[in-house]
């Protein structure tokens, strides 16, 4: 096990380095599955999720190599459908696997992903949009056994929440299916349009990607592509914060910030002069932050939950006191307790957190609970006093690849050590 160690108090000032978004790179890999010949996904960030991605395409029997940032799958051979529950537990979104073997060989059986750190992690929107579609699904002690005896079929789906993995997932069972699917309240995330480009370009047939409806025309077969995977916009938006939280200037490089525009305004309202060219990011914290009175995370295009406790962080220094409501996962709130004791003053009530602004935070031994509160704790200990040590980085090494790197090119004082 490892941890980070952080001497707090310096304000960043330097340029940080963007990698592919891991919430693209997940169901990419997956689609991979439905291919006929080569994909080639450039930009791949190194991550254990994608790691973990890439050890489920070679147990179905795909050839999935990865050099540098850049992945092979060849998926011209599956000799499995069926994914052992120790890969399946790995992580969490492994359920996106589900669609593609559904959608390459009609059956499957996997297991229930299971929950997380941020809580139960149902998948009852995906199994009913599947079931819609002609898929059998039988339960058995964990384990989801699912087949198509007379193929899979498209349908008329209306998501009760606009879930991004089951939008996925609908999206990689449509694709080979007979007949034209449309999905309502479909996610709107730019994941998903990473995945309908993806898939147009393999010879998928794909239109409203991005808006509520999608409309899926089925086709017999998909080749293979190269596609660049889009930049993390949480892991930009957690690097901009980073120069935020510690009153530095930063500039991001990989990005337009195009993808950033329901989170930049409220950089902007803190404080923060943000500009923007077609290739960087450039961020000037002031010398205190205002506080942002009301903070809801909500679907895109609404404010995200996976930079909720990131922006928590932040506030705990701003002027003023912040509201947040999590609305989208029952237990988002698990950073709070480690950014209390580096002397945050933040009052949970149910789905609402109060943030009383400090004058200053002082470093101490925390410990990540998941991926996105390890690296509000991260970003707390940039700005605090002393000396602070991340443990359990496990958690972070999920979605950032080699954060203290980047954190170190922009003058952060921070190392990786054995916990
Ligand atoms: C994706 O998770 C992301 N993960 C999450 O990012 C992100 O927070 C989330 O979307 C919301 O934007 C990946 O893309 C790999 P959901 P996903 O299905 O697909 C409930 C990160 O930090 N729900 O949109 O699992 C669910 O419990 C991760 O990068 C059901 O009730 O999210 C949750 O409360 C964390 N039934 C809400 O919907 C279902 O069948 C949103 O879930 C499915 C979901």
């Amino acid at each position: 096990m490892q941890k980070l160690v952080i001497n707090g108090g310096i304000p960043l000032d330097g340029e940080m380095p963007l990698y592919g978004a891991k919430n693209s790179a997940l169901p990419l890999l997956a689609a991979s599955l439905l291919c006929g010949e080569e994909t080639v996904l450039e930009n791949c960030p190194r991550l254990t999720d994608v790691f973990a991605a890439c050890r489920i395409l070679t147990h179905t029997g795909c050839r999935c190599t990865m050099q540098e940032h850049t992945v092979s799958v060849r998926a011209d051979a599956i000799v499995r459908s069926e994914i052992p529950e120790s890969l399946m537990q790995e992580m969490r979104s492994s359920i996106v696997f589900l669609g593609a073997l559904l959608g390459r060989t009609g059956a499957c059986q996997v297991y229930y992903p299971g929950g997380c750190e941020l809580g139960p992690r149902p998948i009852d929107l995906h199994l009913e949009a599947l079931g819609r579609m002609g898929v059998q699904i039988v339960r058995q002690e964990g384990r989801l056994e699912c087949s198509a005896p007379n193929g899979l079929h498209g349908a008329q789906i209306h998501l009760k929440f606009p879930s991004v993995g089951a939008t996925e997932n609908v999206m990689l069972a449509a694709v080979l299916a007979k007949g034209e699917t449309v999905l309502c309240n479909a996610a709107r995330e730019p994941e998903i349009c990473d995945l309908a480009d993806f898939l147009r370009k393999c010879g998928a047939r794909i239109s409203g990607d991005g808006e509520s409806t999608i409309r899926i025309q089925g086709v017999s077969a998909l080749k293979g592509c190269v596609h660049r995977i889009r930049p993390d916009r949480i892991a930009g938006l957690t690097y901009l914060c980073a120069g935020a939280i510690t009153g530095g200037m930063v500039k991001l490089c990989g990005t337009s910030g195009v993808q950033m525009e329901n989170v930049l305004p409220v950089l902007e309202q803190a404080g923060c002069r943000i500009d923007r060219t077609e290739h960087a990011v450039y961020l000037r914290a002031p010398r205190r932050l205002r506080a942002v009175s009301r903070l809801r995370t909500m679907p895109h295009p609404g404010f995200p939950t996976d930079v909720q406790a990131i922006m928590m962080a932040v506030m705990t220094l701003a002027k003023g006191v912040s509201v947040f409501e999590e609305n989208i996962f029952e237990n988002r709130y698990r950073h709070v307790d480690g950014l209390v004791q580096m002397g945050a003053e933040i009052c949970v009530s149910g789905r609402v957190a109060v943030v009383s602004g400090v004058q200053e935070l002082y470093g101490a031994r925390v410990a990540a609970t998941d991926l996105r509160g390890g690296a509000a704790l991260v970003l707390a200990g940039l700005a605090a006093r002393g000396t602070t040590e991340v443990r359990q980085i496990h958690h972070i090494d999920r979605g950032y690849e080699e954060m203290e790197q980047v954190l170190k090119g922009a003058g952060a004082c921070i190392s990786r050590r054995a916990q």
